[in-house]
């Protein structure tokens, strides 16, 4: 081999090596799969470069991946609070989920959904083994861009216990609660007993637990209540509704606080008859909220929003 080769072999410096990844991936048949990795790997070389990463620095990275792996499983998904605590989940969200003007805004759909919720009768109490929340109603319509009612949607709706756990992160992680399927009457109308949701910490016995101890964040998400609402013939919309005197709402750890999803969640002291209807006795809170769909052609789907769709519509 010349020597001036050689050379040029030894000395290649750290653009070099980035040039060469680049040529290698160049050449990736799908279009978008090539588009990706590019930029990728332009963005991950640029980052390393711009700290002057260190080996150290890196093997700590890999660790941190590794544990999050070995963390994960049917009720523990590390990789997921990764991507909400960085807002990758809420960029997404918002690059991908673009709605028409008035369809309910979408927001992150979080590590604790759990399939199989049972299906309910309009007024279903979810919280049927919370006995120490502040009992609460929530209703609303599901409706059409035009405000026309639809009926039959299908309302997924899950929520963490008044002690700040999902059913399972607590004592018995296989039971279901504070979860239920409802559907919308002839009117588009929704009732859903539950008890007053609280503000509670991502789970933080982990790297991400770590992370944000070390960079000096909370792990606090302001008090909410999860829905996937779906309709034949609507793209459905994953999101929360968040309560409006909650502490945390500035400063959600993983930034999924949209100023449409903000609710008054109102105190009651006498009854009303919806209440009494369900045998429900003040003091409880009430809050109302109207989902808007919009029609099933003009907002791209993504895959995990259909697969949630089929199986709510076959449960
Ligand atoms: C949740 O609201 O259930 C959640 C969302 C993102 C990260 C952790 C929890
Ligand atoms: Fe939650």
């Amino acid at each position: 081999m010349p020597d001036d080769q050689r050379d040029r072999r030894r000395n290649k410096s750290e653009d070099d090596i980035t040039a060469e990844v680049l040529a290698r991936f160049a050449e990736t048949p799908d279009p978008r799969l090539r588009q990706i990795m590019l930029s990728l790997v332009g963005h991950l070389h640029a980052f390393v470069k711009e700290v002057q990463l260190t080996e150290a620095e890196w093997f700590q990275a890999i660790e941190m991946l590794t544990a999050a792996g070995k963390l994960c499983s049917d009720k523990r998904q590390e990789f997921i609070l990764f991507s909400d605590t960085l807002g990758v989940s809420m960029v997404v969200d918002l690059l991908d989920h673009r709605k028409p003007e008035g369809a309910t805004e979408s927001t992150v759909f979080g590590p604790f959904h759990r399939l199989g919720a049972p299906e309910m009768p309009a007024g279903g109490n979810i919280a049927h083994r919370d006995t120490t929340g502040m009992p609460m109603l929530v209703s609303g319509r599901v409706l059409d861009l035009d405000g026309r009612p639809i009926a039959g949607a299908l309302i997924d709706v899950w929520q963490a216990q008044t002690n700040g756990l999902y059913d399972s992160q607590d004592a018995h992680p296989d039971e279901l609660h504070m979860r239920g399927k409802l559907r919308s009457d002839a009117a588009g109308r929704y009732l859903i007993r539950t008890v007053r949701p609280v503000h509670y910490p991502i789970p933080s016995d982990g790297p991400v637990g770590r992370m944000l101890k070390a960079t000096g964040r909370h792990p606090w998400r302001p008090a909410h209540i999860h829905f996937v609402v779906s309709a034949e013939g609507y793209e459905p919309v994953t999101t929360h509704i968040f309560d409006r005197a909650d502490s945390y709402l500035a400063s959600d750890a993983v930034f999924a606080v949209k100023e449409s999803l903000i609710c008054d969640f109102v105190r009651h002291d006498s009854p009303t008859p919806e209440a009494s209807r369900l045998g429900l006795a003040p003091p409880f809170l009430a809050a109302e909220f109207d989902f808007r769909l919009a029609p099933a052609t003009t907002v791209p789907v993504t895959d995990a929003q259909r697969q949630l769709a089929a199986l709510g519509a076959h449960a």
